[in-house]
């Protein structure tokens, strides 16, 4: 009999744990951020496995982001462009330099009223369709109405890497300079 009691304890005692572990568990899901939600706030890209002239776009918070390395053309047409329409500076500063390459990232949306814009390789320029709006190649608007050309996204550079969410050096100097608003 006594053995009997024991069993049905212990069994009972198992019972309890397993059901406390299976709270505990439950729990824990509730608590733990989705794995969406954790991989929301940051995208991490390395831009040594991107191509020249081929625009890739990822996603960052939701939103599209246009990445291009461009090509040696495009640097030069954007060192000829003398400055950036709407903020004043040079083409160039709106691009990521990374060793000797020069990436363009942006969000892609329309700073007029958010429609995306469509890349055209041929004229190696952006339109969006909403309402005539066009950028170049390094996304400074050419055309109204958008008032600017596309934002660029926080970023933190780590060698070939780059952190879309958190503020490095390279994006401070661009807010502070007025290259980008914060997005
Ligand atoms: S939303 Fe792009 S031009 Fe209006």
């Amino acid at each position: 009999m006594s053995d009997r009691r024991d069993f049905m304890g212990m069994a009972l005692g198992a019972f309890t744990g397993l059901g406390a572990l299976g709270a505990l568990y439950a729990a824990k899901r509730t608590w733990d951020p989705l794995p969406s939600v954790k991989a929301a706030g940051f995208t991490t890209l390395d831009l040594k496995d991107y191509k020249e002239g081929v625009l890739v776009t990822e996603q960052w918070r939701g939103k599209p982001i246009f990445v291009m390395k461009m090509t040696k053309e495009m640097v030069k047409k954007a060192k000829k462009e003398d400055v950036a329409i709407a903020t004043g500076h040079s083409e160039l500063e709106r691009l990521i330099k990374v060793g000797s390459d020069y990436f363009m990232v942006c969000v892609g949306l329309c700073t007029h009223l958010g429609c995306i814009p469509g890349y055209r390789p041929e004229s190696q320029d952006f339109l969006c369709a909403c309402h005539g709006g066009m950028y170049d190649a390094t996304a400074d608007v050419t055309k109204a109405p958008p008032p600017r050309g596309l934002d660029i996204p926080p970023f933190k550079l780590d060698g070939t890497k780059i952190a879309l969410g958190e503020q490095g050096k390279e994006y401070k100097k661009m807010l502070a300079d007025g290259i980008t608003l914060a997005v």
